[in-house]
């Protein structure tokens, strides 16, 4: 499989690893086929992340896309955020092969989820988005949070931050 330089370079180099102090928001989802996890946590100043951070426990495709999502998201509003798109992903990382195509889309809903628990949290569940893909098969925590039985499915753990 052919990956790009800058693919290899994120992978080789990821970026903001590890998790943000005080998250106001934290998206893990995991993708059903392949079992790959990934962890986004957000610091929201002013409706604009200032903070973003991952974890992600998946193929090489999964730490550069998550790299690269999160500096994407640094600094825009939320809801530019959660408009990344795994499109804007694949080029701004000079492409990716069409079987890594779904490493993208965990990366845009790891970011999606951690702007929804946000918007749950604060009190706004009618902002929450849908993501890309299904990941309910594949939630590694469960918890109520204020969207987590509406049909947008956001279902985040409401852990206030624990690991
Ligand atoms: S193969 Fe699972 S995210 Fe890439």
């Amino acid at each position: 499989m052919n990956y790009s330089e800058k693919v290899l370079e994120h992978f080789m180099n990821p970026r903001n690893v590890g998790e943000v102090e005080n998250p106001d928001g934290i998206g893990q989802i995991g993708n059903v086929n392949c079992g790959d996890i990934m962890r986004m946590t957000i610091n929201v100043a002013q409706n604009r992340i200032t903070d973003v951070k991952f974890k992600t426990f998946g193929c090489g495709a999964a730490i550069a896309v998550s790299s690269m999502v999160t500096e994407m998201a640094k600094g825009m509003t939320l809801e530019d955020a959660v408009g990344i798109s795994r499109d804007d992903v694949a080029v701004a990382l000079g492409g990716l092969p069409d079987k890594k195509l779904h490493c993208s889309n965990l990366g845009t809903d790891a970011l999606k989820a951690a702007v929804n628990d946000y918007w749950c949290k604060t009190g706004h569940p009618e902002k929450v988005v849908p993501l890309e893909d299904d990941h309910s098969e594949h939630d590694t925590e469960t918890g109520a949070s204020c969207c987590s039985s509406d049909e947008r499915g956001c279902g985040q753990p409401d852990d206030g931050g624990a690991a």
